[in-house]
This record gives C-alpha cells, sequence and structure tokens, in this order.
C-alpha cells in the first residue's frame, strides 16, 4: 500500500509572518490525519520559520526548488545542505513554471534528483504535457520522455523515496481540473514507466495529481487506484481548504 501524500505547493505566495500564521491555523485541523503524509513548500524565505512553527506537528516542510551543487560561485541558488539544514523532508523539482519561465531542462532536473537523494532530501519530480501537446495527441510521448531524463540518474535502490507528480499544464491555475478518469490514464502510463525503469521498486513509487485541485474533487481523484496523491497550489493557501484536502476521505 502506497501512503497517500498531499503537498501544498506556495509559489511565490506568503510572507514569513503569513507562512507561520497559516501553520498555526492549520496544524491542528490536521493533528488526527496520521494515515497520510502531509508537506508544505512555502518559498524559501520562510523555510526556517515555518518549520519553527509546524515543529511538533506531523507536517513536512519542502522547498520548490533546489541546485545541484554542494556549494560555490552560483548566484541566486540554493544547495540541498542548505534545507536539509532547515529540516526540508522533500523538494520540487522540474515544476512546469521552472521548465516554462526558467527554461529548466529534464537533465538539469535528473542532476537535482540526485542531489538531494545524496542529503536524504526525497525529490518530487514534476512531469506534464502542455495543452498544444495534448491536442496534437502527444501525452503519452511527452511523459515518457521526461520520466526517462528526468529519473536517469536515480539508481532502483533510491527509488521508492522519489514521489512523481503528474501536473498537466493546462490544468495549472485555470479551474480546468483533468477528469479522474483522464488523470488516471497517465498515471498508470506512469506506474507501467516506472515498473519498467526500477522493476518492484516502481510500485512503491507515489504519483501525485496536480492541476487544480480542490476540496470538492479530491476525493474522485484519490479514489483512481494509481493517484497517490496531490500536489496542490491556489487552494493550499487557506488552512481550511488545505486541511479539507488532506483529510479527501473525510475521516
Ligand atoms: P493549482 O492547484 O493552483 O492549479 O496549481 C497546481 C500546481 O502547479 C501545484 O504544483
Amino acid at each position: 500500500m502506497r501512503r497517500p501524500i498531499l503537498a501544498a505547493n506556495w509559489k511565490m505566495h506568503k510572507t514569513v509572518a503569513e507562512s507561520v500564521a497559516f501553520a498555526k491555523d492549520f496544524a491542528p485541523r490536521v493533528a488526527g490525519a496520521r494515515d497520510v503524509d502531509v508537506v508544505i513548500a512555502p518559498p524559501f524565505t520562510a523555510l526556517a520559520a515555518l518549520g519553527g512553527a509546524l515543529a511538533g506537528s506531523a507536517v513536512a516542510l519542502a522547498a520548490q526548488n533546489v541546485y545541484f551543487e554542494e556549494q560555490g560561485a552560483f548566484t541566486g541558488e540554493i544547495a540541498p545542505g542548505m534545507l536539509r539544514e532547515l529540516g526540508c523532508g522533500y523538494a520540487i523539482i522540474g515544476h512546469s513554471e521552472r521548465r516554462t519561465v526558467f527554461g529548466e531542462s529534464s537533465e538539469l532536473v535528473a542532476r537535482k534528483a540526485e542531489a538531494l537523494l545524496g542529503h536524504g532530501i526525497r525529490p518530487i519530480v514534476c512531469v506534464g504535457e502542455s495543452l498544444a501537446e495534448r491536442e496534437a495527441g502527444r501525452t503519452l510521448d511527452v511523459i515518457r520522455r521526461q520520466l526517462a531524463e528526468s529519473l536517469a540518474r536515480i539508481p532502483a535502490g533510491r527509488a521508492a523515496e522519489v514521489v512523481v507528480a503528474y501536473e498537466p499544464i493546462w490544468a495549472i491555475g485555470t479551474g480546468r481540473t483533468a477528469t479522474p478518469a483522464m488523470a488516471q490514464e497517465v498515471h498508470a502510463q506512469v506506474r507501467a514507466e516506472l515498473r519498467a525503469r526500477f522493476a518492484e521498486a516502481g510500485d512503491a513509487i507515489r504519483i501525485q495529481y496536480g492541476g487544480s485541485v480542490k476540496p470538492d474533487n479530491v476525493r474522485e481523484l484519490m479514489a483512481q487506484p494509481d493517484i497517490d496523491g496531490a500536489l496542490v497550489g491556489g487552494a493550499s493557501l487557506d488552512p481550511d481548504g488545505f486541511a479539507r484536502i488532506v483529510r479527501f476521505d473525510a475521516r
């Protein structure tokens, strides 16, 4: 059984003060949610304070990006060891906004994944097709290629630590969610690729869906056999909304 993983990607939202206020409101709301992993990725500037505010809760801290070098002359970048020092258990890499706005390649994502594992941080590796790619019938080809290139440096022995997030670009921030059946179709393909690459370890990898996940559609998405979690943008900014997503099966 794969343990569900519900993650908040705050993108470029929330100051330090706002992040701490969120934690104080949110943590008690999910205190009883014991059989899921809950993760929050704030901006880098809020990591330390949010980590402090979440201390004693089961909510894990994530970064939204990382650079793969240990240290050096890389102005503006953050090393994996720096994230580990702040208590990050996860880091999102290869988000479509990094790929499209900042030109990141899957080869770079592969290096980041390798560097994170070297520091005991679990990579959340994002893949997803654009609307043009979907309309051209290229979705599965695009996903297959992004996976092959982005996971190229992960040894099978570490594969279970990786999380894959399938985020169709046309569903991000648009209110246009993939239907559960559409998402499951791609997730099943991702699962097949992971099995082909990592054998049994491919079955242990959790695959999140991302793209306009909300409290009222998360349950149906999570009911799909290969959807093991959600990576949530807009709806994760509200403590009540994200808590309802974490309690997707309304225990
Ligand atoms: P939204 O939930 O705002 O569509 O964002 C999804 C996303 O990009 C999470 O990484």
